[in-house]
């Protein structure tokens, strides 16, 4: 089952989005936010993760960006919260396929992601879409992350230096593989969640739980908050 009508504005939390996914189970709420997150029994420690395992691989077609920053290549495991998307965004699952809640399995099957919210095929297919799991030249200096570093020609874009002060989420790619919040000199990184909120929390300026403007000319700006353009 999917999610009724959302009814929540930009910013005003979790409940009434499409991602409120208290009707899933019966209408009892009881997988409001268990159908991301448990308690116990989660599929990974980081951010306790409930959704059923995934076996696809993540690609792009194109090897590098235009500027030179080779496209990665990353699977269900890969720590990024762009995999946690797609576990749901790949039309690969049910999204009533969670593991552990109320004492017990909670495996549902049940409807699939299609049409214009499916970003990835089902196998993994990420062509036309913008980059994530991906360097990001934070304060005009390459990075590395997820395997992949910042190619000379992307830094003569226009990039904003601190994308974090207009309410971008960036990310540290430690080199061992663990990814956490906020932003490292040479080790970060854009996901998902660096443009979306999942949770539909107080960054939230507009439609499809986005951290900044579809449309504007001001520095509230989605697409602004990272190129200088
Ligand atoms: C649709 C999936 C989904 C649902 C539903 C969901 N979360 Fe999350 N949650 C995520 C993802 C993905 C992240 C990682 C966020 C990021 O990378 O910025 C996250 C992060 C978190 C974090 C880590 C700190 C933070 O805020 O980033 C906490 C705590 C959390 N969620 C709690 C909850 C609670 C409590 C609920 C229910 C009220 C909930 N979540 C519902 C997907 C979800
Ligand atoms: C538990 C499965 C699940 C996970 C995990 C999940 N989503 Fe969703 N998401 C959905 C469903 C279901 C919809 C509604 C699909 C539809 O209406 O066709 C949706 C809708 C959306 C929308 C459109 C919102 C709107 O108001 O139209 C966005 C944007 C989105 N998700 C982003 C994300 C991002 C980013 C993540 C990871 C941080 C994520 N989702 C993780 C299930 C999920
Ligand atoms: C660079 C910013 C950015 C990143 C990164 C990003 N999105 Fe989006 N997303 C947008 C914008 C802007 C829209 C609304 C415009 C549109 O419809 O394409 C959108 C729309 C969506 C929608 C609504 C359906 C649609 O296509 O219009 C979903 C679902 C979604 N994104 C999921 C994701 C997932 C999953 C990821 C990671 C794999 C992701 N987004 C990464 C900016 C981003
Ligand atoms: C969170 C920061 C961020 C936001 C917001 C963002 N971008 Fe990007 N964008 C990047 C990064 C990082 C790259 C990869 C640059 C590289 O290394 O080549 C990129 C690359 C691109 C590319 C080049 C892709 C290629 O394969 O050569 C285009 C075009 C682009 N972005 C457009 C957009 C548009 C349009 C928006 C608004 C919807 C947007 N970006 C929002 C960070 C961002």
């Amino acid at each position: 089952m999917l999610p009724v009508v959302a009814t929540a504005g930009p910013g005003d939390g979790l409940a009434g989005t499409k991602h409120d996914f208290s009707n899933l189970g019966g209408g009892s709420g009881v997988v409001r936010c268990a159908v991301c997150h448990t308690p116990h029994q989660a599929q990974t420690q980081q951010l306790l993760w409930n959704r059923a395992e995934n076996g696809n691989t993540y690609s792009w077609s194109d090897p590098k960006t235009i500027g030179g920053t080779d496209y990665p290549t990353f699977t269900a495991t890969y720590q990024g919260a762009s995999a946690k998307c797609l576990s749901c965004h790949d039309g690969s699952v049910a999204v009533g396929d969670v593991g552990w809640w109320n004492g017990g399995p909670v495996i549902s099957s049940g409807t699939k992601i299609t049409g214009a919210n499916q970003i990835a095929t089902t196998t993994g297919d990420m062509t036309g879409n913008h980059p994530v799991a991906m360097p990001f030249p934070w304060n005009g200096v390459a990075s590395s992350y997820n395997g992949s570093t910042t190619g000379a020609e992307a830094l003569h874009s226009g990039w904003q230096g601190d994308p974090e002060s207009l309410g971008i989420v960036l990310f540290t790619d430690d080199g061992a593989g663990n990814i956490s919040k906020g932003a490292t000199l040479g080790q970060t990184g854009i996901e998902c969640t660096s443009c979306h909120d999942p949770h539909n929390g107080s960054e939230v300026q507009d439609v499809f739980l986005l951290r900044g403007l579809l449309g504007s000319n001001s520095a509230d700006y989605l697409c602004a908050k990272c190129h200088a353009k």
